[in-house]
Protein backbone atom coordinates (compact mmCIF):
# COMPACT_ATOMS: atom_id res chain seq x y z
CA UNK A 1 0.00 0.00 0.00
CA UNK A 2 1.23 3.36 -0.56
CA UNK A 3 1.24 5.82 1.71
CA UNK A 4 2.07 8.87 -0.24
CA UNK A 5 -1.26 10.45 -0.29
CA UNK A 6 -1.63 13.99 -0.77
CA UNK A 7 -1.52 14.96 3.09
CA UNK A 8 -3.72 17.76 5.06
CA UNK A 9 -2.12 18.57 8.17
CA UNK A 10 -4.12 20.94 11.09
CA UNK A 11 -1.73 21.00 14.23
CA UNK A 12 1.22 22.20 13.83
CA UNK A 13 3.67 24.66 15.93
CA UNK A 14 5.85 26.60 13.74
CA UNK A 15 8.82 27.50 16.09
CA UNK A 16 8.16 23.43 17.60
CA UNK A 17 8.81 22.13 13.63
CA UNK A 18 12.14 24.42 13.21
CA UNK A 19 14.79 22.33 12.11
CA UNK A 20 17.56 22.09 15.08
CA UNK A 21 19.78 22.75 12.30
CA UNK A 22 18.30 25.83 11.66
CA UNK A 23 18.21 27.04 14.97
CA UNK A 24 21.57 26.10 15.59
CA UNK A 25 22.54 28.19 12.41
CA UNK A 26 20.86 31.07 13.37
CA UNK A 27 22.37 30.65 16.69
CA UNK A 28 25.99 30.52 15.49
CA UNK A 29 25.43 33.86 13.35
CA UNK A 30 23.84 35.84 16.52
CA UNK A 31 26.69 34.12 18.78
CA UNK A 32 23.92 32.89 21.21
CA UNK A 33 24.44 30.18 23.73
CA UNK A 34 21.48 28.06 24.11
CA UNK A 35 23.03 26.42 26.96
CA UNK A 36 22.25 21.93 26.80
CA UNK A 37 18.86 21.78 24.67
CA UNK A 38 20.73 19.45 22.27
CA UNK A 39 21.96 15.81 22.75
CA UNK A 40 25.09 13.87 21.47
CA UNK A 41 23.43 13.36 17.69
CA UNK A 42 22.11 17.27 18.05
CA UNK A 43 18.35 16.12 18.34
CA UNK A 44 16.34 18.15 20.69
CA UNK A 45 16.63 16.66 23.94
CA UNK A 46 13.95 17.06 27.14
CA UNK A 47 13.07 14.36 29.72
CA UNK A 48 9.42 15.48 30.16
CA UNK A 49 6.24 17.63 28.99
CA UNK A 50 7.62 20.90 31.26
CA UNK A 51 11.16 19.95 29.78
CA UNK A 52 9.97 19.29 26.79
CA UNK A 53 7.98 23.42 27.20
CA UNK A 54 11.40 24.72 28.43
CA UNK A 55 13.50 23.16 25.54
CA UNK A 56 10.87 24.49 23.35
CA UNK A 57 11.04 27.83 24.58
CA UNK A 58 15.22 28.11 24.93
CA UNK A 59 15.47 27.23 21.28
CA UNK A 60 12.74 30.16 20.54
CA UNK A 61 14.83 32.57 22.15
CA UNK A 62 17.05 32.76 18.66
CA UNK A 63 14.22 33.58 16.47
CA UNK A 64 14.70 37.50 17.04
CA UNK A 65 13.51 39.01 13.37
CA UNK A 66 10.99 38.79 11.21
CA UNK A 67 13.87 37.23 8.60
CA UNK A 68 14.35 34.52 11.73
CA UNK A 69 11.14 33.53 11.04
CA UNK A 70 11.06 33.24 7.26
CA UNK A 71 14.16 31.11 7.45
CA UNK A 72 11.88 28.39 9.63
CA UNK A 73 9.31 28.75 7.48
CA UNK A 74 10.85 27.50 4.71
CA UNK A 75 12.33 25.11 6.22
CA UNK A 76 9.34 23.49 7.56
CA UNK A 77 7.43 23.92 4.44
CA UNK A 78 10.11 22.16 2.46
CA UNK A 79 9.78 19.22 5.05
CA UNK A 80 5.96 19.17 4.69
CA UNK A 81 6.29 19.61 1.07
CA UNK A 82 8.68 16.03 1.03
CA UNK A 83 5.88 14.43 3.32
CA UNK A 84 3.02 15.04 0.86
CA UNK A 85 1.32 17.96 2.69
CA UNK A 86 -0.92 20.01 0.33
CA UNK A 87 -2.25 21.78 3.28
CA UNK A 88 -1.06 23.04 6.61
CA UNK A 89 -2.31 25.22 9.23
CA UNK A 90 0.34 26.06 11.38
CA UNK A 91 0.08 27.50 14.98
CA UNK A 92 1.83 31.30 15.13
CA UNK A 93 3.01 33.08 18.31
CA UNK A 94 2.78 36.30 18.00
CA UNK A 95 4.13 35.79 21.98
CA UNK A 96 7.24 34.93 20.50
CA UNK A 97 7.28 37.50 17.72
CA UNK A 98 7.25 41.19 19.21
CA UNK A 99 6.19 40.04 22.45
CA UNK A 100 2.57 40.73 21.55
CA UNK A 101 2.76 44.28 20.16
CA UNK A 102 0.62 44.46 17.24
CA UNK A 103 2.96 46.70 14.95
CA UNK A 104 6.13 44.22 15.27
CA UNK A 105 3.45 41.55 14.87
CA UNK A 106 2.46 43.04 11.29
CA UNK A 107 6.15 42.72 10.52
CA UNK A 108 6.40 39.38 11.41
CA UNK A 109 3.48 38.13 9.77
CA UNK A 110 4.46 39.73 6.80
CA UNK A 111 7.58 37.30 6.66
CA UNK A 112 5.91 34.67 7.39
CA UNK A 113 2.96 35.19 4.66
CA UNK A 114 5.47 35.70 1.91
CA UNK A 115 7.70 32.65 2.48
CA UNK A 116 4.52 31.05 2.54
CA UNK A 117 3.68 32.37 -0.51
CA UNK A 118 7.08 31.85 -2.32
CA UNK A 119 6.52 28.13 -1.04
CA UNK A 120 3.31 28.08 -2.49
CA UNK A 121 4.27 29.69 -5.93
CA UNK A 122 7.21 26.93 -5.87
CA UNK A 123 5.49 23.85 -4.54
CA UNK A 124 1.98 24.42 -4.37
CA UNK A 125 1.78 23.87 -0.47
CA UNK A 126 -1.16 25.90 0.73
CA UNK A 127 0.00 27.63 4.78
CA UNK A 128 -2.55 29.19 6.67
CA UNK A 129 -1.94 30.60 10.21
CA UNK A 130 -3.58 29.88 13.56
CA UNK A 131 -2.72 32.56 15.63
CA UNK A 132 -1.64 31.10 19.53
CA UNK A 133 -1.89 32.25 22.66
CA UNK A 134 -0.11 29.90 25.68
CA UNK A 135 -2.00 28.85 28.75
CA UNK A 136 0.76 29.01 31.47
CA UNK A 137 1.83 32.88 30.45
CA UNK A 138 -1.75 33.22 31.59
CA UNK A 139 -5.04 35.35 30.33
CA UNK A 140 -3.47 38.88 30.97
CA UNK A 141 -1.03 38.08 28.22
CA UNK A 142 -3.22 36.28 26.09
CA UNK A 143 -5.24 38.91 25.09
CA UNK A 144 -2.99 41.13 23.30
CA UNK A 145 -2.56 37.96 21.73
CA UNK A 146 -6.38 37.99 20.29
CA UNK A 147 -5.87 41.15 19.44
CA UNK A 148 -2.92 40.61 16.88
CA UNK A 149 -5.26 37.62 15.66
CA UNK A 150 -8.50 39.70 15.48
CA UNK A 151 -6.39 42.89 13.85
CA UNK A 152 -5.00 40.90 11.18
CA UNK A 153 -7.81 38.22 10.70
CA UNK A 154 -7.78 37.46 6.83
CA UNK A 155 -7.03 35.26 3.54
CA UNK A 156 -4.02 34.19 6.10
CA UNK A 157 -4.88 34.56 9.38
CA UNK A 158 -7.48 31.69 9.85
CA UNK A 159 -8.03 30.81 13.30
CA UNK A 160 -7.15 31.57 17.31
CA UNK A 161 -6.50 28.96 19.45
CA UNK A 162 -4.31 28.15 22.93
CA UNK A 163 -1.54 26.07 23.73
CA UNK A 164 1.07 25.37 26.39
CA UNK A 165 0.61 23.80 29.65
CA UNK A 166 -3.05 22.67 30.11
CA UNK A 167 -2.30 22.30 34.13
CA UNK A 168 -2.60 25.71 34.97
CA UNK A 169 -5.59 28.04 34.42
CA UNK A 170 -9.30 27.16 33.08
CA UNK A 171 -10.41 27.49 29.85
CA UNK A 172 -12.85 30.26 30.89
CA UNK A 173 -10.05 32.71 31.82
CA UNK A 174 -9.42 33.00 28.05
CA UNK A 175 -13.04 33.16 27.37
CA UNK A 176 -12.43 36.89 26.35
CA UNK A 177 -9.44 36.44 23.74
CA UNK A 178 -11.35 33.66 22.27
CA UNK A 179 -14.80 36.57 22.64
CA UNK A 180 -12.42 38.60 20.63
CA UNK A 181 -11.08 36.22 18.16
CA UNK A 182 -14.76 34.68 17.46
CA UNK A 183 -16.11 38.18 16.64
CA UNK A 184 -13.26 38.97 13.86
CA UNK A 185 -14.91 35.58 12.49
CA UNK A 186 -11.52 33.21 13.18
CA UNK A 187 -11.98 29.92 13.81
CA UNK A 188 -11.27 28.23 16.89
CA UNK A 189 -9.59 25.37 18.43
CA UNK A 190 -8.17 25.09 22.08
CA UNK A 191 -4.92 21.91 23.01
CA UNK A 192 -7.00 20.04 25.67
CA UNK A 193 -7.29 16.52 26.57
CA UNK A 194 -3.96 15.71 26.50
CA UNK A 195 -2.20 16.64 30.07
CA UNK A 196 -6.06 16.84 31.31
CA UNK A 197 -8.62 14.65 31.18
CA UNK A 198 -12.07 14.33 30.01
CA UNK A 199 -13.28 17.60 31.72
CA UNK A 200 -10.86 20.20 30.08
CA UNK A 201 -12.08 18.90 26.58
CA UNK A 202 -15.50 19.89 27.97
CA UNK A 203 -14.66 22.92 29.57
CA UNK A 204 -12.81 24.09 26.19
CA UNK A 205 -16.15 23.32 24.64
CA UNK A 206 -18.41 25.12 26.55
CA UNK A 207 -16.17 27.88 27.53
CA UNK A 208 -14.23 29.07 24.74
CA UNK A 209 -16.99 27.27 22.21
CA UNK A 210 -14.22 25.51 19.79
CA UNK A 211 -15.39 23.96 17.02
CA UNK A 212 -11.76 21.76 16.64
CA UNK A 213 -9.60 20.64 19.77
CA UNK A 214 -5.96 19.53 19.79
CA UNK A 215 -5.35 16.28 20.75
CA UNK A 216 -8.21 15.62 22.77
CA UNK A 217 -7.11 12.12 22.91
CA UNK A 218 -8.17 11.85 26.85
CA UNK A 219 -11.65 12.11 25.93
CA UNK A 220 -11.63 8.32 25.45
CA UNK A 221 -11.61 8.25 29.28
CA UNK A 222 -15.57 9.51 29.30
CA UNK A 223 -17.67 7.61 27.10
CA UNK A 224 -20.05 10.23 27.85
CA UNK A 225 -18.03 12.81 26.69
CA UNK A 226 -16.79 10.05 23.48
CA UNK A 227 -20.43 10.07 22.55
CA UNK A 228 -20.95 14.09 22.49
CA UNK A 229 -18.08 14.43 20.45
CA UNK A 230 -19.55 11.87 17.74
CA UNK A 231 -22.50 13.26 17.56
CA UNK A 232 -21.73 16.92 16.88
CA UNK A 233 -18.93 16.86 14.75
CA UNK A 234 -16.19 18.33 16.97
CA UNK A 235 -12.65 17.47 15.31
CA UNK A 236 -9.55 16.47 16.97
CA UNK A 237 -6.22 17.72 16.02
CA UNK A 238 -4.67 14.23 17.05
CA UNK A 239 -1.16 14.06 16.79
CA UNK A 240 -0.27 10.26 18.20
CA UNK A 241 3.42 10.38 17.56
CA UNK A 242 3.84 14.07 20.16
CA UNK A 243 1.56 12.04 22.72
CA UNK A 244 3.89 8.57 22.38
CA UNK A 245 7.03 10.69 22.45
CA UNK A 246 6.00 12.95 25.93
CA UNK A 247 5.23 9.09 27.29
CA UNK A 248 0.85 9.94 27.85
CA UNK A 249 1.02 6.42 25.78
CA UNK A 250 3.30 3.64 26.00
CA UNK A 251 3.35 2.82 22.23
CA UNK A 252 1.60 3.42 19.12
CA UNK A 253 -0.98 -0.32 19.55
CA UNK A 254 -2.02 1.73 22.93
CA UNK A 255 -2.56 4.72 21.89
CA UNK A 256 -6.81 5.67 21.88
CA UNK A 257 -6.62 6.91 18.12
CA UNK A 258 -8.39 4.08 16.62
CA UNK A 259 -10.73 3.49 19.62
CA UNK A 260 -12.01 6.98 18.85
CA UNK A 261 -11.96 6.61 15.04
CA UNK A 262 -14.28 3.35 15.86
CA UNK A 263 -16.85 5.21 17.89
CA UNK A 264 -17.40 7.50 15.03
CA UNK A 265 -15.68 11.41 16.18
CA UNK A 266 -13.90 13.07 13.73
CA UNK A 267 -10.42 13.49 13.43
CA UNK A 268 -7.28 14.08 11.82
CA UNK A 269 -4.06 13.48 12.19
CA UNK A 270 -1.29 15.94 12.56
CA UNK A 271 2.85 15.92 14.54
CA UNK A 272 2.70 19.32 16.28
CA UNK A 273 6.62 19.62 16.58
CA UNK A 274 8.14 16.95 14.01
CA UNK A 275 11.64 17.49 15.15
CA UNK A 276 11.23 17.23 18.89
CA UNK A 277 9.52 14.13 18.62
CA UNK A 278 11.21 12.52 15.41
CA UNK A 279 8.18 12.25 13.46
CA UNK A 280 7.20 13.31 9.69
CA UNK A 281 3.89 12.90 8.55
CA UNK A 282 4.76 10.22 6.53
CA UNK A 283 6.40 8.54 9.42
CA UNK A 284 3.09 9.01 11.60
CA UNK A 285 0.77 7.23 8.79
CA UNK A 286 3.58 4.39 8.66
CA UNK A 287 2.72 3.90 12.17
CA UNK A 288 -0.57 3.81 12.26
CA UNK A 289 -0.88 1.60 9.32
CA UNK A 290 1.40 -0.87 11.31
CA UNK A 291 -0.19 -0.39 14.12
CA UNK A 292 -4.38 -0.48 13.48
CA UNK A 293 -3.76 -1.69 9.61
CA UNK A 294 -5.61 1.48 8.19
CA UNK A 295 -5.11 1.88 4.62
CA UNK A 296 -5.22 4.35 1.21
CA UNK A 297 -8.71 4.85 2.09
CA UNK A 298 -8.79 5.13 5.85
CA UNK A 299 -6.53 7.79 5.55
CA UNK A 300 -8.17 9.88 2.34
CA UNK A 301 -10.42 9.60 4.83
CA UNK A 302 -9.24 11.45 7.38
CA UNK A 303 -7.94 13.66 4.91
CA UNK A 304 -11.39 14.61 3.76
CA UNK A 305 -12.03 15.31 7.27
CA UNK A 306 -9.26 17.53 7.88
CA UNK A 307 -9.66 19.63 4.29
CA UNK A 308 -13.61 20.22 5.65
CA UNK A 309 -12.45 21.59 8.93
CA UNK A 310 -9.59 23.98 7.76
CA UNK A 311 -10.57 26.99 8.96
CA UNK A 312 -9.42 28.72 5.44
CA UNK A 313 -11.89 30.12 2.83
CA UNK A 314 -14.61 28.41 1.25
CA UNK A 315 -12.81 28.62 -1.95
CA UNK A 316 -9.32 27.53 -0.60
CA UNK A 317 -11.21 24.31 0.95
CA UNK A 318 -12.96 23.43 -2.47
CA UNK A 319 -9.57 23.43 -4.09
CA UNK A 320 -7.96 21.09 -1.55
CA UNK A 321 -10.41 18.92 -1.29
CA UNK A 322 -10.75 18.60 -5.25
CA UNK A 323 -6.87 18.03 -5.05
CA UNK A 324 -7.57 15.01 -2.23
CA UNK A 325 -10.37 13.79 -5.35
CA UNK A 326 -7.99 13.83 -8.14
CA UNK A 327 -5.25 11.86 -6.68
CA UNK A 328 -7.90 8.81 -5.16
N1 LIG B 1 3.12 23.62 22.33
C1 LIG B 1 3.83 22.92 21.45
N2 LIG B 1 3.55 21.61 21.53
C2 LIG B 1 2.63 21.48 22.52
C3 LIG B 1 1.95 20.39 23.09
N3 LIG B 1 2.12 19.14 22.66
N4 LIG B 1 1.08 20.64 24.09
C4 LIG B 1 0.88 21.89 24.51
N5 LIG B 1 1.50 22.95 24.02
C5 LIG B 1 2.37 22.76 23.02
ZN1 LIG C 1 0.20 21.31 19.82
Amino acid sequence: MSLAVPKVELHLHLEGAAPPEVIRSIAGRKHVDLGPIFDDDGAYSFIDFPDFLRVYEQATTVLQTPEDFAQVTRAVLEESVANGVIYTEVFLSPDFCGGGDLGAWREYLAAIAEAAAQAERVHGIVMRGVVTCIRHFGPDRAKPIARCAAETAGEFIVGFGIAGNETVCAPRDFAWSFDMAREAGLGLTAHAGEWAGPQSVRDALTDLGVSRIGHGVRAVEDPALVDHLAETGVVLEICPGSNIALGLYADWPQHPIERLRAAGVKLTVSTDDPPFFHTTMAWEYKRLADAFGWDEAAFRDINRVAAKAAFCDAATRDRILKQLENAA
